[in-house]
């Protein structure tokens, strides 16, 4: 029968027959894919293991420092982080175009990820965490970019640079990942997170991504996640996030006027990403949501709940 104990005992040993005494290089997304293939690997060959995490300063609030300090501080596992914030602002300067937003993302973290792996000497093998789905699907999904899971895509590494895979996960779901990842002790906020995008925040920032822009974004979507845990519903929601619209609209405070952003909240429930329906959290929820944006989020006057379902609405914004 499956256990989680089998599978980890079977696929280390598969994993050091296939790796021998070379070096593996694998990519942390902050999701748990990556984090359970990286440390199957890890408990495989140890120092062999060289994780790269490619901040592109558009993960939630909180989330860069939890990959580092699993990865380095609780696993002791080889990470370089690699702090391209910088970087991929600079590529979505003036960019509004959601499809343009994608490519930009997907092109600089294969650029920086590609820098980063040439500099691991003596790298023969690249860990993915691919899962099943991901197998049969081949891959493509989502708005239409060729660039999404850029971080699952060896095609965007260059030729000359033939590392062949490691893909432990190739044939679980993510329900058995997830019990993987605890039996392997991964924190729970890992091993439980929603899914995320590949271009993060800067598509829920909508029109052009500003580090002001982000910041405001981060501080109402941490109040979002904080009170969705707090009331327990975390595990029941599929996504749950916060937009920052590009609409402005007037409010007032005390005995003044106020012009500030307006802030959508957006939660759903669903099996797979292919259909979703809309939350029906509880209104005292959606009030303390919303009280605690406009009193606590500097710029943000405005906060409204989206009830679309999917389709037609998608499950993002952008
Ligand atoms: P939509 O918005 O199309 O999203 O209903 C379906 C699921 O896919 C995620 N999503 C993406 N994931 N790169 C990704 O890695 C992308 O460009 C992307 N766009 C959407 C979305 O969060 C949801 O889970």
């Amino acid at each position: 029968t499956w256990t989680p104990g089998n599978f980890i005992e079977e696929t280390v040993e598969a994993i050091r027959a296939q790796v021998g005494s070379d070096r593996v290089i694998c990519g942390l997304s902050g999701g748990v894919d990556s984090a359970v293939a990286a440390v199957l690997v890890h408990r495989a060959v140890g120092d062999q293991l060289v994780c790269i995490f490619v901040d592109n300063g558009l993960l939630r609030a909180g989330e860069a420092e939890e990959v580092v300090t699993t990865f380095r501080k609780n696993l002791a596992i080889n990470l370089v982080h690699v702090d391209a914030a910088g970087e991929f602002l600079a590529q979505l300067a003036e960019v509004t175009n959601p499809e343009t937003k994608r490519i930009r993302i997907g092109n600089t973290f294969v650029r920086v990820f590609e820098r980063e792996a040439r500099k691991v000497e003596g790298a023969r093998f690249l860990c993915q965490g691919t899962l099943y789905p991901d197998v049969i699907e081949s891959g493509s999904h989502g708005k239409g970019a060729s660039t999404i899971k850029t971080h699952h895509n060896v095609g965007g590494l260059p030729p000359d640079m033939k590392l062949e895979l490691v893909e432990p996960l190739r044939y679980l779901f993510k329900d058995e990942v997830r019990r993987i990842g605890e039996a392997l002790g991964l924190p729970e906020e890992m091993v439980w997170r929603h899914p995320f995008p590949g271009p993060g925040l800067a598509i829920r920032c909508i029109g052009e991504v500003t580090p002001e822009k982000l910041e405001i974004l981060r501080r109402a979507d941490r109040i979002v996640m904080d009170e969705i845990r707090e009331a327990g519903l975390y595990r029941d929601l599929w996504q749950a996030f916060a937009v920052l619209t590009d609409t402005k609209t007037v409010g007032v405070m005390g005995d003044f006027r106020t012009y500030g952003y307006a802030v959508a909240v957006r939660a759903v429930v669903a099996d797979d990403a292919m259909t979703a329906d809309w939350a029906r959290l509880p209104h005292e929820l959606l009030s303390r949501i919303s009280n605690r944006i406009v009193n606590e989020v500097h710029g943000v006057n405005r906060v409204v709940y989206d009830i679309t379902p999917k389709p037609p609405g998608t499950i993002e914004w952008e």
